[in-house]
């Protein structure tokens, strides 16, 4: 599968099966994190990997209590330290982890693995139950698993029409 085949395979799942994700996929799948670019070649992102059901349930009602969240095999908990604002006014690590997760998430669609970004979390919940020090941003929770069914409905995006602006806005 090459990489458009993937990204046209993701889509965010939110019904997961009861089945683990193997060893050999999960390494796979961080090693597309870790290859990701990061601002100043920094290099300061963690990928968190809960599998643990307590602390799954725990991360799940963080997530304004999102229940399909705790169900996933696996929560990845993307973090990163030493903030700094770049020029353009973004965070440097959030962006990162955001860049770390788009890598990862592609990895896994090509392994038949999917997932469900999460932005409505309390990333001090997260944070106070993972153990994640002070400077670390949280911007990222992604639970993710095998699909208990998938019908091979995607959402619809818009056209490139819609997308794509030829040199001036
Ligand atoms: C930044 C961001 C935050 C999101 N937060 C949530 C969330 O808290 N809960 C949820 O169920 N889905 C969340 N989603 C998933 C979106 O609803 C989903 O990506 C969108 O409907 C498009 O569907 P697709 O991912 O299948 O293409 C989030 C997605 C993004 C990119």
């Amino acid at each position: 599968m090459d990489v458009l085949e993937a990204l046209q395979s993701r889509y965010s799942l939110r019904d997961f099966a009861e089945r683990e994700i193997e060893e050999e996929k999960l390494e796979k799948i961080l090693e597309a994190g870790r290859l990701a670019p990061t601002a100043s070649n920094q290099q300061r992102t963690k990928a968190i990997v809960v599998r643990d059901p307590a602390l799954r349930q725990g991360i799940a009602e963080a997530c304004s209590g999102q229940a399909f969240v705790g169900k996933a095999p696996v929560i990845l908990v993307v973090c990163a330290d030493n903030d700094r604002l770049m020029r353009c006014g973004q965070s440097a690590r959030t962006v990162d982890c955001r860049i770390a997760w788009s890598f990862m998430c592609a990895r896994a669609a090509a392994l038949g693995i999917q997932g469900c970004w999460i932005g409505s979390f309390d990333p001090e919940r997260v944070r106070a139950l993972l153990g994640i020090p002070d400077g670390y941003a949280v911007p990222a929770v992604y639970p993710m698993g095998y699909a208990a069914k998938d019908d091979g409905q995607r959402r619809e995006k818009k056209p490139m029409e819609d997308f794509r602006v030829w040199k001036r806005f």
